[in-house]
């Protein structure tokens, strides 16, 4: 079903020649419980500069087209998380991914990120998600008096799981990958990750308790390696590298 504006040819010749702007088609997955059992796909023609996010696309179709269009953001600069989606059939966040980017002359599909159950158009169930989040104590767990003055830790140490702080919890890794879509009862990669970030802190004292967490059959074990999650992720995490050295951690004992 398409929108009733004008046709894609009428908004082009209507547009000054030094115009940035370009007409996008938006495919979406839309969904809505409340009023049939299947989801289906609705085209929304957009006059947009490329230069422009899917994020600010969807914005437009929501407050010029169609209103009851839903989806989750928050910061709109790629720092809440909220915004993952699947994009050209590839999980990205709508406020990080230009339109240029992503073949604006075919139309663009925009459906919700797979294996958690859809809620409404692009809004999934994270419960789920930020479950498997919990389990693996996703917080600092010291022993003893507490010290006077900050936990020391030396650069070489702090440097062991810089690259897992950077998480987001956007899902997007978790969600890319085929094991948690065959069964939803794996950690997922998120949570893995969330459990490295504090295993290889020298600060921690809980390390043996989380790899024993992530030891369980739905644990680390699962992970198959294909890698989608590091290609998911948008903060460049090297997720699969952090699964292997939990799993290695696992194996030695050393971390
Ligand atoms: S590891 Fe990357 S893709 Fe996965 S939840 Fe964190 S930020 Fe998102
Ligand atoms: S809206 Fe916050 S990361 Fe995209």
């Amino acid at each position: 079903m398409a929108t009733p504006v004008m046709d894609k040819a009428e908004a082009e010749a209507a547009r000054p020649a030094d115009s940035p702007y370009i007409t996008a088609t938006f495919r979406i997955r839309r969904f809505n419980p409340e009023a049939a059992a299947e989801s289906y796909w609705e085209d929304f023609r957009v006059e947009i500069d490329p230069k422009e996010r899917v994020l600010d696309a969807l914005h437009k179709i929501k407050w010029d087209l169609d209103g009851t269009l839903t989806f989750r953001r928050s910061c709109a600069h790629g720092i809440c998380g909220s915004d993952a989606m699947r994009i050209n059939g590839r999980n990205r966040l709508a406020c990080k991914t230009l339109i240029k980017d992503i073949a604006p002359e075919k139309p663009i599909t925009v459906e919700p990120i797979k294996g958690l159950t859809v809620q409404k158009d692009l809004i999934v169930d994270m419960e789920p998600f930020f479950q498997a989040y919990r389990d693996v104590m996703p917080f600092l767990v010291t022993h003893g008096n507490e010290p006077t003055r900050e936990r020391l830790q030396s650069a070489e140490d702090r440097e062991r799981f810089d690259d897992t702080t950077k998480c987001i919890l956007c899902a997007a890794c978790t969600s890319s990958c085929p094991v948690f879509w065959n069964d939803g009862q794996y950690f997922g990669p998120a949570a893995i990750v969330n459990a490295h970030r504090f295993i290889f802190d020298s600060r921690d004292e809980a390390g043996e308790q989380r790899l024993e967490i992530l030891n369980d059959k739905d644990g680390v074990w699962r992970c198959r390696t294909t890698f989608n999650c590091t290609d998911a992720c948008p903060r460049g995490i090297e997720v699969t590298k952090a699964i292997q050295e939990v799993k290695r951690a696992l194996i030695t004992r050393r971390f």
